[in-house]
């Protein structure tokens, strides 16, 4: 192996296969719960825009079009509580994992950096500081960060980038406005660029994060966290979730103009552009709530299915006030769990994936048809349940 492959961690999914073996041998088939990828047809509106826009003989702008990114700033407004986002601030991204995986490096970050993450995170926060050789580091709260920087100021490194996610992949947990704001003064007074992964910002279920109950996840970029200063704050989006697109690869990034234009300066020379049909999807998918509203609700049938039949088996689901996940555990190894589990056909995603801190719980995704979610509560109805 290259001396740079050798620096990634093991993709963590092969460790799995034995599990999904045995799901998979299950008489009634099995009820994939591992990956949250989306099983639902895409929306016939975003399709239709993506025909319209199949004769695309010439070169995409890198940027976007001014009203793409006219439309994400629109978007922003409507659906996030973030009015003034500057369209000069917004960039088109071939999906959001690429531009996680990507970002220390078009940032310039380097070997003596450090990039920080939430200590239970999606992956690819560790994997693009490798990618750029900074250090990845685990650290998400005020208190987590203070001591990260009292290491750096022995070590003599500096902290480039704080990754925030929110609604997290994979607790769920949303950060409220009081918590970014604390992050976002503490990352300020020492400049650090703050990025903000929120691409299940449109899946909320608790009351305070619920769009259809006047709720809303708070965006880094909202009024409250930064004042309206978006000086070093980075908002990363993504329809894959919200639209059943993440085979369009369409996302996007928003916030500091001058940071973008940096971004935007490195991807042109780079060829990192998203193809002209997708990029009218996406104008077109953030154009039109139907749908995304529609899909919530799909979602929400299923976990109200799932969070039930979780619980009455002994299962404690902690978090999970929004995103596709509940973030459940038996107060035992998850390994263990998942071989529960997958004895019954049932395949979860282990939360060691995400973390050393996340080994007792496992990661239940909603994204299963709902033929399939139907037929949980009766594989799980034989496990004890709690013992209080
Ligand atoms: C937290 C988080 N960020 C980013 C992504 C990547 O999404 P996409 O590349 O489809 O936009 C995912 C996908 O699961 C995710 O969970």
């Amino acid at each position: 192996m290259s001396a740079r492959g050798a620096a990634l961690p093991d993709f963590p999914w092969d460790s799995l296969a034995a599990a999904a073996a045995r799901a998979r041998a299950h008489p009634g088939g099995i009820v994939d719960l591992s990956v949250g990828t989306p099983v639902d047809p895409t929306p016939a509106v975003v399709a239709d825009a993506l025909r319209s826009a199949a004769d695309a003989p010439g070169y995409p702008q890198t940027w976007g079009t001014p009203a793409l990114r006219e439309t994400v700033s629109a978007w922003y407004a409507r659906r996030r509580g973030v009015d003034g986002v500057d369209p000069d601030g917004v960039l088109p991204t071939v999906g959001s994992k690429e531009l996680v995986a990507w970002l220390p490096t078009l940032l310039g970050l380097g070997p003596g950096d450090v990039v920080a993450h939430p200590p239970v995170a999606y992956p690819t926060y560790d994997v693009g500081a490798r990618l750029a050789r900074a250090r990845p580091a685990a650290a998400g709260t005020v208190d987590e960060l203070d001591e990260l920087a009292a290491g750096l100021a022995a070590s003599g490194e500096r902290l480039g980038l704080l990754w925030l996610n929110s609604p997290s992949n994979p607790t769920g947990a949303v950060l409220d406005v009081p918590e970014l704001a604390a992050v976002v003064r503490w990352a300020r007074e020492r400049g650090v660029v703050v990025a903000s992964d929120e691409c299940y910002a449109e899946l909320g279920w608790d009351a305070a994060h619920d769009t259809t109950r006047g709720g809303l996840v708070p965006s880094v970029l909202d009024p409250r966290v930064c004042g309206g200063d978006h000086t070093g704050l980075l908002s990363v989006y993504s329809t894959s979730k919200q639209s059943n697109l993440a085979g369009y690869r369409a996302a996007f990034v928003a916030g500091d103009p001058a940071l973008v234009r940096d971004l935007l300066a490195v991807r042109k020379h780079a060829g990192m552009i998203v193809p002209w049909p997708v990029q009218v999807a996406l104008a077109t998918a953030l154009a039109d709530d139907a749908h995304v509203d529609a899909q919530r609700e799909r979602y929400r049938a299923r976990r109200d299915v799932l969070l039930p039949a979780l619980r009455r088996s002994g299962f404690r689901v902690d978090a999970s006030g929004a995103g596709l996940y509940l973030w459940s555990t038996r107060e035992e190894d998850c390994r263990t769990t998942v071989d529960a589990l997958a004895g019954r056909g049932v395949l979860v995603a282990p939360g060691d994936f995400y973390g050393p801190a996340g080994a007792r719980h496992v990661r239940v995704a909603l994204t299963a048809t709902d033929e399939r979610v139907a037929q949980v509560p009766d594989r799980l109805a034989d496990l004890a349940g709690p013992t209080a």
